[in-house]
């Protein structure tokens, strides 16, 4: 069983349309919808917005599910000003950038007591992403490298020099690093498919409304491609 989050209910809609013999359950005010999609068992779901909300349906995805990988869909800022909008961005890895234990003596970044705070993309997953890409939006450009969450929407030329200087981040959102998390501490692979909404710049609240449709569709389009191919 795979699981596939995406925060708001625009980056789940399509693939849920696309499903069959769906059966839905409600937890923590999340709709898990379990069925099938190109021919493989998942289960769908949206789980809000925020680290919190996606660590809890991560773990509901695992405890009750038994899901064996997780895939998150959705947009974020660009960090890079190679990464232009609409492009994909697959999390080599990631961290949280809000965790900040310094006063106590940890690097930022780091989760106190944890022996892990940087969680790796499967590198399967990353391959086979890759490859979809190549096939279903050629026309894309396609980044593999580091995703940088936090409970924060980027919007400001400073703290985005920050992220990219302080974390070498590729683009910034607001939950797969919890999603990451918790997939590893339950043993299991996950990958972060990111589309780019906006520049995490000053005039990225603008660009996010104009470019968001478009990049959840990159991202869908890919997501349905990868579940085919995943084995
Ligand atoms: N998701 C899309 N754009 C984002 C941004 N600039 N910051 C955080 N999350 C985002």
């Amino acid at each position: 069983m795979l699981g596939i989050i995406g925060a708001m209910s625009q980056e789940v809609e399509n693939l849920k349309e696309a499903m069959s013999e769906v059966t839905v359950e409600n937890r923590a005010g999340m709709e898990f919808c379990q069925g099938r999609l190109k021919g493989r068992d998942v289960v769908v779901v949206r789980s809000g917005i925020g680290k919190v909300n996606a660590a809890i349906c991560s773990q509901i995805l695992v405890d009750r599910y038994h899901v064996t990988a997780i895939i998150n869909t959705g947009i974020a800022g660009s960090l890079r000003n190679e990464i232009n909008i609409g492009d994909i961005v697959l999390s080599k890895d990631t961290l949280q950038h809000d965790m900040d234990a310094t006063g106590f003596g940890y690097p930022l970044g780091v989760i106190p007591q944890m022996d892990n705070s940087v969680f790796e993309g499967d590198a399967h997953m990353i391959q086979v992403a890759e490859e979809c890409c190549a096939m279903v939006i050629p026309e894309i450009g396609v980044h593999v490298g580091r995703v940088v969450s936090g409970d924060q929407f980027v919007s400001d030329i400073v703290k985005k020099a920050w992220l990219t200087e302080t974390f070498q981040g590729y683009c910034t959102e607001m939950e797969g690093a919890a999603i990451a998390q918790t997939a590893y501490l339950n043993h299991i692979p996950f990958l972060i498919i990111r589309a780019i909404s906006d520049k995490a710049d000053d005039s990225a609240e603008m660009q996010y409304e104009v470019f968001e449709a478009k990049a959840i569709e990159h991202s869908v389009k890919l997501v349905m491609a990868l579940v085919e191919k995943l084995i």
